[in-house]
């Protein structure tokens, strides 16, 4: 018999383990947002810095994808990618991206609004030589988002990209840096039961947070 759990229709959670203080609120949506990814990151460390990024083209085709957030700055979040890649070519065209960070294990969710801007080479540089060599290398060797024949196999590239930087630093490539993402918007969402969720808004007038609260 088929378990009843795997049936997506029954799957059930009641969500309880937190709400949001909205007689306590924080002024700075950062501050709240690090508080919340520090508890992300002691519950689930290999994960809590996992976002969806959500870009549209210039046909306003949308599009999602997983990224890593790498950094946090005054008054913006920082990702890395390779610059030819297909969201790279949407943001050539539309600087407008929605993230999303979902952490199951709090029943917390946040979802942001920003515009995107390249990082300094030098910002970049310093962020590329910090990964691990084998991360280096590969970030040379794929035109990311690009067709490959089914049987293609990286390991000629890396073989002979191993060999040419034995002993060498390997630079950054020019297709390959950081995103930072300005934020005029956060939403901190919180489980609760009966679907009753707290949902606290920030969205940034006249370079003043405005705080609202919405309904589940
Ligand atoms: C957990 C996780 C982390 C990822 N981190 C990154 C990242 O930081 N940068 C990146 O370019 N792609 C990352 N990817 C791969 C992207 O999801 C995506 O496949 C890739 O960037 C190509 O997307 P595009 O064709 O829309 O440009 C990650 C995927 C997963 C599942």
């Amino acid at each position: 018999m088929s378990n009843p759990k795997k049936n997506i229709k029954n799957i059930r959670i009641d969500y309880s383990k937190s709400s949001i203080d909205f007689n306590n609120i924080i002024d700075s949506p950062f501050e709240f947002f690090k508080i919340w990814l520090d508890l992300a990151l002691e519950i689930d460390p290999e994960n809590a810095n996992a976002f969806v990024l959500s870009t549209v083209s210039s046909k306003n085709n949308p599009s999602s994808r997983v990224v890593l957030l790498r950094g946090i700055l005054e008054k913006s979040f920082v990702f890395y990618t390779n610059y030819l890649s297909s969201k790279a070519k949407d943001l050539d065209e539309n600087k407008n991206v929605s993230l999303n960070f979902f952490w199951p294990y709090l029943e917390k969710q946040v979802r942001i609004k920003g515009v995107v801007s390249k990082l300094s080479d030098l910002e970049s540089d310093t962020y590329f030589k910090s990964r691990p060599i084998s991360s280096q290398l590969g970030a040379h060797s794929s035109e990311q988002s690009s067709s490959l024949p089914l049987n293609f196999s990286f390991d000629k590239i890396v073989n002979s990209l191993e060999e040419k930087y034995k002993n060498k630093d390997v630079g950054r490539p020019v297709f390959w840096g950081g995103y930072m993402i300005e934020i005029s918007y956060f939403e901190f969402w919180q489980g609760r039961p009966s679907r009753l969720h707290d949902r606290l808004c920030y969205t940034l007038v006249d370079g003043v947070w405005t705080l609202e609260r919405l309904s589940p």
